[in-house]
């Protein structure tokens, strides 16, 4: 069954030069269990459109889709209230930046409790337990004593640990992580990404993982959307993708993986006007 379906989605932005379209037309869908990995560059709408699904982006923002359905119903046509009790709740996401999304004011134990108690309803004390469990199934050592750290006395890596906590508090049925591993070290990437995915199979979450990393589609995902300027270029199944990539962007981007690299030079990749002159540059809707 499909947890997420987005047809035609258009988020446009007022800015002072005029309206300016981040998100061009997608559409996708997730299946449960499913791993859907989003690629793209920098810049080519990867989180606002998923800014978009959860409803977060700010007032300049336009958002229109002929249909953002998660399980059967229309978000776009939720009262606020409703919306909200499923975000949060049944989708959840994992920002790209892991410190600059936790409250610097605020205990770790009472930012995780917090989504407990607008979820859940639980009292006190079944909530501490609860965080407890959630940062033990995290891998944070001396679980008890941390839950009273504020973020600046944590590292990265277990802030971004944090941040997963908070998103599996209410078992989501899916989980969007926004490029989990980019502000991480290198070391601790591996790590990050083997407790998403351990966490993913054992609860059988949906998940939609966006990177800018093809290396990190072909350990996680499923089934690949590759997107750029705001469009879907191309979308296949991992090995169909990675075997015989159909658009020149994606073979661009393949040919960009450090294992294809030329003597000691990175490809890089083509600009803009050399993609769109090509004559494979069609898009996918
Ligand atoms: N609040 C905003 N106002 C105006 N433009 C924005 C805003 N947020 C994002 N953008 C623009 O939308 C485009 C897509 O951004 P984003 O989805 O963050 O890209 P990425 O694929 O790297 O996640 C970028 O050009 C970005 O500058
Ligand atoms: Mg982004």
């Amino acid at each position: 069954m499909a947890l997420l379906e987005i047809e035609n989605l258009v988020v446009e932005f007022a800015t002072a030069s005029g309206p300016f379209r981040a998100v061009d037309g997608i559409s996708l869908s997730v299946n449960e269990g499913e791993v859907l990995a989003i690629v793209g560059e920098s810049g080519s709408g990867k989180s606002v459109s998923m800014l978009a699904v959860m409803g977060l982006l700010p007032w300049t923002a336009k958002v229109t889709a002929d249909r953002m359905a998660f399980r059967g119903r229309d978000l776009m046509k939720l009262s606020s209230p409703d919306r909200r009790k499923i975000i949060g709740k049944d989708i959840a996401m994992i920002f790209q930046e892991p410190i600059a999304s936790l409250n610097p004011c605020f205990t770790v134990g009472f930012q995780i409790e917090e989504v407990l108690r607008e979820h859940l309803g639980l009292d006190g004390k079944a909530r501490r337990r609860r965080a407890i469990e959630l940062l033990k199934a995290v891998g944070i050592p001396d679980p008890e004593e941390r839950l009273g750290a504020f973020p600046h006395q944590m590292s990265g890596g277990q802030c971004q640990r944090v941040m997963i906590a908070i998103a599996i508090a209410c078992n989501p049925k899916l989980l969007i992580a926004d490029e989990p591993t980019t502000a991480l070290d290198v070391t601790i990437q591996k790590q990050i990404l083997d407790l998403l995915m351990r966490l993913q199979t054992e609860h059988g979450m949906g998940m939609i993982m966006i990177t800018h990393n093809m290396g990190v589609v072909a350990e996680t995902a499923d089934r690949v959307v590759v997107q750029y300027r705001g469009r879907k270029m191309e979308e296949a199944d991992v090995l169909s993708l990675f075997e015989a990539p159909k658009h020149a962007y994606t073979k661009a981007l393949l040919s960009a993986l450090p294992e294809n690299a030329v003597g000691d030079r990175l490809p890089t990749m083509p600009d803009f006007a050399t993609l769109e002159a090509s004559q494979d540059l069609g898009t996918l809707r």
